[in-house]
């Protein structure tokens, strides 16, 4: 019978040999892939299934759930006078007082007291933007009518007896009426005289 040390010993070869055997088949295993294959995609049938448990309704196109509306359609009311040009409103992306078609656009003749200059500005952009294109460096923080950094004063009487403004959130009627607006959110809508950097 042999030592146990010398079988030990003489088993090493054989522990070695089978950890390569192991290896090599995990190598050849990973050369010939598994054989899984990605499921087709099933987008279109899912679409085409939740569009079948749509109702159908009668809007026209483009609120019919024929072409993806769906759930969108439904809060449009069917039916009714002008339904088709607020849907094309609707589509050209809303219809604030900057979206005016070029072919309509009109020009003003605004005087920036504190820059010294009188310059012609459009109606389907704000002052604050216009007067960048100047190259003048005006106030602003938010540009988007939530704050008063870019307030300005047209002293000739209602600021919103010459600009529009879209959606400002920050000014109240009395100052309006004393002439004060946000020059982010102003269109304007005539000629005025403004003072820049001129907050309530
Ligand atoms: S920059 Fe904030 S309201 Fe115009």
């Amino acid at each position: 019978m042999l030592n146990p040390l010398i079988a030990n010993i003489a088993n090493v070869p054989a522990i070695v040999l089978g950890a390569i055997a192991t290896l090599l088949v995990v190598f050849v295993t990973s050369l010939k892939g598994t054989g899984w294959e990605p499921a087709a995609d099933i987008s279109d049938e899912l679409l085409e299934r939740r569009a079948s448990a749509v109702p159908e309704t009668d809007f026209p196109e483009p609120g019919n759930r024929a072409i993806g509306g769906g759930g969108g359609g439904g809060a449009i009311p069917a039916g009714g006078e002008g339904e088709e040009g607020e849907l094309e409103d609707a589509e050209a992306g809303g219809s604030g007082p900057g979206d005016i078609p070029e072919d309509e656009v009109e020009y003003f003749e605004v005087e920036f007291v504190k820059q010294g200059e009188t310059v012609e500005l459009s109606n389907n952009e704000p002052i604050l933007e216009q007067g960048e294109d100047e190259g003048w460096d005006l106030p602003y923080a938010c540009r988007q009518g939530q704050c008063v950094s870019c307030a300005g004063r047209i002293a000739d009487g209602p600021s919103e007896d010459f600009v529009e403004h879209d959606n400002q959130q920050m000014l109240e009627d009395a100052e309006i009426d004393n002439g004060y607006t946000l020059t982010c959110v102003a269109y304007p809508r005539d000629s005025f005289s403004i003072e820049t950097g001129e907050a309530p």
